[in-house]
């Protein structure tokens, strides 16, 4: 068990702190005034109740947040003795200055993690003393149900400290990734990449936003839960990514210029799964039980799409259905 500090207690830090205290650490909360924190700790309790009630946490979820979740008058009295913090104010380089300060103050040895979606960890790291036990503990929104979390240390990060959360990380049921202190990470660089090119389809006139949100969706997005960019150019074939870069580039000759990792592994002869190298390393034997799974996994996956049913985007309301 880790005693775990959450600083700001808003849509992320309540998240957190569920994940936290579900997997029995003992949590404070706390913001920018004590009584921010106890409605905080309030809405958490009560949704917590919510997601217990409809299946989406356990039995007795609602008993374990209650016991493991308090919340504290002051940042100060929160952080005290803890031995890890995860801050989780707002966007703003001077608040989370302000507010890293306050907490290295308050705890000098704990280590410290910022969920910052996009601040540079090295610009943050200014305001905390021994900044080798701090780096970023990014969380994805809703925190409770999506299980990545991007660990990003900065150059003095302590490899100590980088194992100790990947190890809270792994014991709270989500999976770590480390990434390098560069603008964006890897989820923002790529989510925001995909919306870039998506709003340029819509000026151009290419298709509607509901229309891409569709495609994407239903094609190439609906394999992303199982395999991730890599794979999936392993899969396809390396030489056909290239013969599509190829195509693309008469077009778009800068924005789709083929990447030297595609070139450099063609020339070598790793064309993907089909001449067992590529970009993700497999043995040939298991090909047959990767095709199996992927088989499996899509099959799955539309079951469990056509048992959900669309989402209220996709769905008439209910009155202009009649
Ligand atoms: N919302 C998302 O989808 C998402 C996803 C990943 C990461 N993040 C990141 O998480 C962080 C928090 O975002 P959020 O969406 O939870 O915001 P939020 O507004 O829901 O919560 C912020 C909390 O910080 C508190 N706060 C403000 N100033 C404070 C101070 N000086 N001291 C202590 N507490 C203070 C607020 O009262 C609020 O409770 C941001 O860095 C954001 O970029 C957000």
């Amino acid at each position: 068990m880790t005693r775990i500090a959450v600083v700001g207690s808003g849509y992320m830090g309540g998240g957190m702190a569920q994940v936290f205290a579900l997997a029995g650490h003992p949590v404070v909360i706390s913001d920018a005034t004590a009584e921010i924190a106890e409605a905080n700790l309030e809405r958490i309790r009560l949704e917590t109740q919510q997601f217990e009630e409809q299946g989406l946490f356990p039995a007795g979820a609602s008993a374990t947040i209650a016991a493991n979740i308090t919340a504290a008058a002051s940042i100060e009295e929160a952080v005290t003795g803890a031995e890890f913090v995860e801050e989780a104010v707002p966007e703003r380089i001077e608040v989370k200055h302000a507010t890293l300060r306050r907490i290295s103050d308050a705890n000098p040895s704990g280590i410290i993690g910022s969920n910052t979606s996009t601040i540079s960890i090295t610009r943050l790291a200014e305001a905390v003393s021994h900044p080798e036990r701090f780096l970023g503990v990014h969380f994805s929104n809703p925190a409770p149900f999506v299980p990545g979390v991007e660990i990003i240390p900065h150059p003095l990060t302590s490899e100590a400290t980088i194992t100790a959360v990947e190890q809270l990380i792994e014991g709270s049921g989500k999976v770590g990734a480390r990434v390098k202190d560069a603008t964006g990470f890897v989820l923002n660089r790529l989510q925001y990449a995909l919306f870039h090119e998506a709003t340029q389809l819509v000026d151009e006139g290419v298709a509607t936003t509901e229309d891409i949100d569709a495609i994407v969706r239903s094609t190439f997005g609906f394999r992303l839960p199982f395999f991730g960019p890599f794979a999936i150019a392993d899969m396809a074939g390396l030489d056909v990514y290239a013969f599509c870069y190829a195509s693309l580039q008469e077009d778009f000759p800068e924005r789709f210029a083929t990447p030297a990792i595609l070139s450099e592994r063609i020339a070598r002869g790793e064309l993907g799964t089909k001449t067992g190298g590529g970009f993700r390393a497999i043995d040939p034997a298991r090909i047959p039980e990767l095709v199996a799974y992927r088989n499996r996994a899509y099959a799955k996956m539309k079951a469990l799409l056509d048992e959900l049913g669309p989402s209220p985007f996709d769905e008439p309301a209910a009155e202009s259905q009649s």
